[in-house]
């Protein structure tokens, strides 16, 4: 291995999915990998953390239609929606790309041309589940139907839930695609294949003998890929299907697992573009005098093979570097089981941040992280207790006890002897400095735990708010006394950075200034100035737990309503009744109506079109409905108006309509209203309703049926 301070270092975090939010299963990768990036940043390497999002494939191209709108819309609401997750979790990438982008584009052609010319390329003819109705090839998964061994109905196209056999979609009986409702074709189609056992040799040594792979994955792979011949990879669609078309195969697209990896390539690129670096110092295979750069990869344990090995094959047969290390992790539990939404335990990242400090979920997941594939289970008891025994009862407890004796003074002018504790936990930085490097955070977190019940137990010991007592005959040993214990607290500050870089900026705040290097954990500071002291973390209560998990409920119970709840057509024509005629639900008119309601209110003062325009009417749906106890007239609403955009309204609705039979609905809501706080919260905007004389009542306004959320009135 090179010098130390020699090290390049490309690491990347799996490209997260554009067609769902970032949640706390991702979240412990993308912590895991910044924890790495930053503790290399902080040791003096030179580090990159590169990433992008995953945008093409069936799953997107199916959600943008069920939302009206098209990929490219959907994939830019999602970016921004995952950045703002990211930076809420303090997740610093170097560069956050799009494998929609021209440099992934690229970078597609180049790879595949070099397939094509070492002859690694062929093309077959595939039998596939189409729907006719939707225009689309079928995965698996858009598949369901009866179990063709045990007859249970409701089955997924590859496997049966209640007996587990495995099969085929078109082994199903009486199949139909979830997409349309529709009966699928077998349709043939060609497609393109890498073959990979030219491959075979080079895979079997690689993953064996490279040092990138965990021996016990190198085993898994063994076993159960590379003891047979290896099978040819698909890596074409037909069209239709969103992603990028293959230049010497018009109608045909590549698969999202080809150009989704070459998206690291891309990131790359565009990192290096805007510094004026050159790529093959990072994806070339290094020069004589140039040592290649180092190159790790963070996933989860379900896209193993294809970063152990279509990836590596891939960058074998271009000619352009290999990971030096796969690092792979389990998956998230919550409370012991699987992530689930009618539990309320599927968590996105927005909703925690809503109501916990991340810090708290960084270090939780440090504490339990120890580089190997195990799953991680979040219980949020455990996590409650971890975080106040650990973060509050010993590493601010350190600080908040005696950092106020020294506002006036300082630290002591020389570091007073402390019985040996600073060099000790100064020469723990090996150890920990090991267990980084290893992503053996939960080691790393113990260690440092115990320096910090070393430096408790000193403060127990000198009891300062006794000396402070005492007066001036005990000024000078309350300076050390405390100047000790807050030199021990910026230590555990510096090991703590890369896990909690806010928790370390503001500990730097309070004594020494920022945290730049790993060294500053082996010299202790004299005669520095000391802040006043601001609280760095609160407990967390059993109600702020509460409350997260009430949110996450009501999210999960929000999108089952927002769901389009029939199944999703290719996009077609308006429905005639956009032409204008009556629809089915417009009562016959027998005779003229009542005078009554204009005669009780005479219409309004004539305004101008532009008047008019300033009130930006919307077609939205009803996503939440639910009673304002204290309210007699209200009812709170959550509309939608699309995509990702909601309001909170209160309504004076209530009494008219039941809440439950709100959700779903299309309303119209005066979309750009001022905000108007009321007693229990804030309206942002109104609910379009009729009422007058004539009829009791208050009547919501619906469109026509094929309007859209987010639609406007004019
Ligand atoms: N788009 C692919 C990756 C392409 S990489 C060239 C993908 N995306 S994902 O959004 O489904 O997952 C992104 C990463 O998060 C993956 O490494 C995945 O393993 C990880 N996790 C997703 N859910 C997870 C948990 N519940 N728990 C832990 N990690 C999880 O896969
Ligand atoms: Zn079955």
């Amino acid at each position: 291995m090179a010098a130390p301070h020699d090290r390049r270092i490309l690491v990347t975090s799996a490209l997260p999915y554009a067609n769902g939010h970032i949640h706390l299963g991702h979240l412990v990768e993308y912590v895991q990998t910044d924890v790495f990036v930053r503790f290399q940043k902080l040791r003096g390497h030179r580090a990159i953390y590169l990433c992008a999002d995953d945008t093409h494939g069936t799953a997107i191209m199916i959600r943008a239609r069920g939302e009206g709108r098209s990929e490219r819309a959907l994939v830019a609401a999602m970016r921004e929606a995952h950045l703002a997750d990211f930076d809420g979790f303090q997740i610093a990438f170097d560069h956050y790309g799009s494998t929609d982008s021209d440099a992934n584009r690229r970078l597609c052609d180049m790879i595949w041309s070099r397939l094509r010319a070492r002859g690694l390329v062929v093309s077959r003819d595939v039998r596939q589940l189409y729907d006719p109705e939707a225009g689309v090839f079928l995965a698996d998964r858009f598949v369901k139907g009866c179990c063709p061994k045990c007859g249970a109905s409701d089955q997924y196209g590859d496997s049966c839930e209640a007996c587990g056999a495995a099969y085929t979609p078109a082994d199903l009986v009486e199949p139909r695609s979830t997409l349309s409702g529709a009966r699928p074709e077998v349709r043939s189609a060609e497609h393109l294949f890498v073959t990979l056992e030219p491959l075979h040799d080079f895979l079997a040594t690689w993953t064996r003998s490279s040092g990138a792979i965990d021996p016990r994955i190198a085993n898994y792979l063994a076993g159960h890929f590379l003891g047979e011949p290896l099978r040819d990879w698909d890596v074409s669609r037909p069209a239709p299907y969103f992603g990028f078309e293959i230049p010497d195969a018009p109608g045909h697209f590549w698969y999202v697992w080809f150009d989704a990896p070459v998206g690291y390539i891309a990131a790359t690129e565009e990192w290096c573009a805007a510094r004026g670096e050159t790529l093959a110092t990072w994806w070339g295979r290094g020069a004589p005098n140039e040592p290649p750069a180092e190159i790790h990869h963070f996933i989860g344990k379900d896209i193993t093979y294809f970063h152990t090995l279509f990836w590596p094959a891939m960058l074998e047969a271009a000619g352009l570097a290999l990971p030096t290390r796969v690092r792979i992790h389990g998956f998230l539990t919550v409370n012991g089981q699987k992530m689930s939404k009618s539990r309320g335990t599927f968590l996105l990242a927005r909703t925690y941040l809503e109501h916990l400090d991340p810090g708290m979920l960084r270090y939780f997941y440090a504490a339990k992280l120890s580089g190997g594939i195990d799953d991680v289970d979040l219980d949020l008891d455990e996590f409650a207790a971890k975080v106040n025994a650990d973060l509050v009862g010993k590493v601010v407890n350190l600080a908040s006890r005696t950092a106020r004796w020294l506002e006036a003074t300082g630290l002591s002018a020389a570091y007073p002897d402390d019985g040996g504790l600073f060099a000790r936990a100064a020469a723990d930085g090996a150890e920990i400095a090991a267990a980084y490097e290893d992503c053996d955070t939960a080691r790393a977190m113990r260690t440092i735990m115990l320096a910090a019940d070393r430096a408790n137990a000193y403060v127990d010991a000198e009891q300062p708010w006794k000396l402070a007592k005492a007066g001036p005959a005990s000024a000078a040993r309350l300076q050390d006394v405390a100047s000790v214990a807050l030199n021990l607290f910026r230590q555990i500050a510096v090991y703590l950075a890369p896990v909690l870089p806010a928790f370390a900026a503001q500990a730097g705040a309070l004594v020494g200034g920022p945290i730049r290097s790993w060294d500053e954990s082996q010299r202790p500071l004299t005669g520095s100035p000391v802040a006043p002291f601001q609280p760095l973390m609160k407990r967390v209560e059993k109600p702020h737990l509460d409350a997260l998990l009430a949110a996450a409920r009501a999210e999960a119970e929000r999108e089952a309503a927002a769901r389009p709840p029939t199944p999703v057509p290719a996009p077609a024509p308006p429905p005639a009744s956009h032409s204008g005629g009556p629809t089915m639900t417009t009562p016959p008119t027998t005779g003229p109506d009542s005078a009554e309601p204009l005669a009780a209110e005479p219409l309004a003062p004539e305004c101008t079109i532009d008047d008019f325009t300033k009130v930006d009417l919307r077609v939205a749906r009803i996503v939440t409905a639910e009673e304002v106890p204290e309210a007699k007239k209200l009812l709170k609403l959550t509309v939608s108006f699309g995509g990702d955009a909601t309001r909170t309204v209160f309504a004076g609705i209530k009494g008219f309509h039941a809440p439950e039979s709100l959700v779903g609905r299309l309303v119209v809501v005066v979309a750009n209203l001022a905000p108007r706080q009321m007693k229990f919260g804030t309206s942002e905007g109104m609910v379009v309703a009729a009422s007058g004389a004539g009829a009791p009542g208050v009547y919501l306004l619906s469109p026509d049926s094929g309007a859209l959320p987010g639609m406007r009135l004019r």
